[in-house]
């Protein structure tokens, strides 16, 4: 049985003939379905949902051109889906990050108490760092402690050649990720995101931008969105607010790195024959993702050269060969 307020303000939207918050609540309806596991009403509720495409007419500057039939069928193309693997406790981040991503999936997971006071819980949070220290990870980590795949925006075929095409694919994109408790991530969000008043975009991305943000302004509570970017200062001030919450991921300190090997040989069961806090010091002012790099190349060698060779003359070498110097005579 769905939930009492959802039912509500469906009966409310049919007899205010109000369609799109009728839409909503049905979506929603089937969301919660869907986590019950009860996958046949979830797939029915979904399948008439495509069958009556919603005639959503954009009261932009430009009205004319937006008048979009909604989802037909899986816009497959447009996302990559994947189920989360990635653990929270996998990585290394400040506690702030910790502490608030731990908060909103309990707001998430509680929802229903949550909204038994009124209350929704948040869901658009907006990462950024330079690369390579976990803003992708992160996102995954989310989705794996909701249990939710994970859908990542596809811009390279969102945005169309053609006037109007790529707002009428956020748009199907938008409808299909709301039929679901998902994770929504749209990485390096600057792509798409960028300053609306910048001279050389044309009039075109400047309209998506703007779709794009009434989109996510709209998007339902049960759909976690998560942007990363490496680049804030790319975003306008109306993208910033969209996100309730903004976390910075920043490049490892020293003891974080140390912390990192010594989890790593942890992991693999291995030894690098160099103290983790000597190989912090050689890779300070690296990324996470340099760290794993190198670690995984010394990691290789030690596999394919077997007992035979010492583990910390395979360590020298690829720190010479990865250009972090080598140990001090
Ligand atoms: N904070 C972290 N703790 C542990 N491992 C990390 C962390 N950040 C990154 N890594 C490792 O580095 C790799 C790359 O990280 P990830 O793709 O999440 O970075 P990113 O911030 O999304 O980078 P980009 O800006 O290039 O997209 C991952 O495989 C992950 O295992
Ligand atoms: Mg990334």
């Amino acid at each position: 049985m769905a939930r009492a307020d959802l039912l509500c303000e469906l009966i409310k939207a049919g007899l205010r003939k109000d369609d799109m918050t009728f839409r909503r609540a049905t979506q929603a309806i089937c969301a919660e379905e869907r986590t019950k596991q009860h996958e046949i009403l979830a797939n029915k509720i979904e399948q008439l949902l495509k069958e009556n495409p919603e005639q959503t007419t954009y009261t932009s500057r430009n009205p004319s051109m937006h008048t979009i039939n909604s989802i037909n069928s899986i816009p497959k193309h447009l996302f990559e889906e994947k189920m989360p693997e990635k653990r929270l406790e996998q990585l290394l981040l400040p506690d702030n990050v910790v502490e608030t991503c731990r908060a909103i999936i309990e707001e998430q997971i509680r929802a229903d108490l949550l909204r038994s006071y009124g209350l929704e819980p948040r869901n658009k949070i907006l990462l950024i760092g330079p690369p390579g220290n976990g803003k992708t990870s992160l996102a995954e980590a989310i989705a794996e402690a909701l249990m939710v795949p994970l859908i990542t925006v596809r811009y390279d075929t969102i945005i169309g050649a053609y006037l109007g095409e790529t707002a009428s694919r956020l748009s199907k994109l938008f409808e299909y990720a709301s039929t679901r408790q998902c994770v929504l991530f749209f990485d390096e969000f600057d792509t798409i995101g960028k300053e609306r008043g910048d001279q050389h975009e044309t009039g075109e991305i400047k309209r998506v931008v703007s779709s794009l943000l009434l989109q996510i302004d709209s998007l339902p509570s049960y759909v976690v969105a998560i942007a990363a970017t490496n680049h804030d200062a790319l975003l306008d001030q109306a993208v910033w607010r969209r996100f309730q919450m903004k976390l910075e991921l920043p490049k490892p300190t020293r003891a974080n790195l140390e912390k990192w090997f010594v989890l790593f040989e942890k992991r693999m069961n291995f030894s690098f024959g160099l103290a983790p806090s000597t190989l912090a010091k050689k890779l300070y002012g690296k990324s996470y993702a340099e760290a794993e790099e190198f670690a995984f190349s010394v990691f290789r060698q030690y596999i394919l050269n077997g007992p035979s060779v010492k583990t910390k003359n395979i360590t020298n070498t690829q720190l010479r060969l990865c250009g972090y110097q080598t140990e001090e005579k």
